[in-house]
């Protein structure tokens, strides 16, 4: 008899095939809505394995109905939405997709610094409500990318390859991780500050960490006022980093210049969120690992995590 997976939603057809080639499938048929609480608790019941995306919240109430959980695979590499400690301690595995998206979050970090640097979106905007105006020295003037020094907060595959895009613009690269890590300074040629001082000397912050309790809201109103006033802040990682309601009076008063956001703290952010209303905030709807062939690949690797898990073998990329 195959084992159960359940599905949180639809994937495209070359990653069904494979499941279907190796499980019985059910899934939530809906591309662009998560799966209702009440249906995931009561399709969880007899399943051995889920299929999940970060819209899920997979809490011990949902391992506790799943009886003959042993798996639980998210696609994606954060995985705070998952109680990890609370699926080992039953003996369930949970997987991640780390290293195949590392390139294209980097790439489109990158994008969203430059981004909020020189206006791309703002100034898009105008041209199309044809209040462009004539040029004049200073109109649309934004900030200076080459030569910047980059602030990274969170020095992990990701970090390390938006270090290597920094490079390439000639940036002066500093880092803060909770453990230094001497051994790629050398290596990447980087410096390590603690978080005041990076925060005093960047002039772009760029939140490149993992989501826990400890780094919720770890930029706040203290943290935002030790930033330059000319100074961007890029979140690419999970908006619980940062203490939304802080940086909207920090971008209102302008104690710091910019913002790109690619994630919030409540996805989909409103409409009418505060932030939503500054010129000077860069958003994004949580894109970073968004090109096709890193979505195929991240599909890729939770089915072949469920495959080997099922099949009684050590999972490729678990979490604990
Ligand atoms: C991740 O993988 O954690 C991203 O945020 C979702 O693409």
């Amino acid at each position: 008899m195959p084992s159960k997976v359940y599905v949180t939603r639809k994937l495209p057809e070359e990653i069904e095939t494979r499941l279907a080639e190796h499980f019985e499938v059910r899934s939530w048929d809906h591309e662009d809505q998560p799966v209702p609480r009440e249906k995931l608790l009561e399709e969880i019941k007899d399943v051995d394995g889920i299929f999940c995306m970060i819209t899920e919240n997979i809490d011990a109430e949902v391992l506790d109905a799943g009886k003959d959980l042993k798996v639980v695979a998210n696609m994606a590499v954060g995985h705070n939405n998952i109680d990890v400690e609370a699926a080992n301690s039953r003996g369930i595995t949970v997987t991640n997709t780390p290293d195949v998206l590392t390139e294209t979050t980097a790439d489109l970090t990158f994008a969203l610094l430059m981004a909020a640097a020189r206006r791309l979106v703002e100034t898009s905007d105008i041209l199309h409500r044809g209040e462009w105006g004539a040029w004049s020295p200073m109109q649309f003037t934004g900030q200076d990318v080459s030569r910047a020094t980059i602030g990274i907060i969170g020095l992990g595959r990701i970090g390390e390859t938006v270090v290597k895009r920094a490079q390439g613009f000639d940036m002066n690269v500093l880092y803060y991780s909770r453990t230094r890590k001497r051994e790629k300074e050398t290596e990447l040629g980087i410096t390590y500050r603690d978080l005041e001082t990076l925060l005093q000397d960047a002039d772009f912050v760029v939140l490149l960490l993992p989501y826990h309790s400890e780094s919720h809201h770890l930029i706040g109103q203290r943290e935002l006022a030790l930033m330059k006033r000319s100074a961007v802040l890029i979140n690419s990682s999970r908006g619980g980093i940062v203490d939304e309601d802080a940086l909207y009076e920090a971008l209102v008063n302008e104690e710091i210049w910019a913002a790109g956001l690619d994630v919030f703290e409540q996805e989909p952010v409103p409409v009418d969120h505060p932030l939503l209303t500054l010129s000077n905030v860069t958003t994004l709807p949580h894109i970073g690992s968004a090109s096709v062939e890193t979505r195929l690949a991240m599909a890729h690797l939770v089915t072949d995590n469920l495959i080997h898990v099922l099949d009684g073998k050590e999972a490729l990329t678990p979490v604990y």
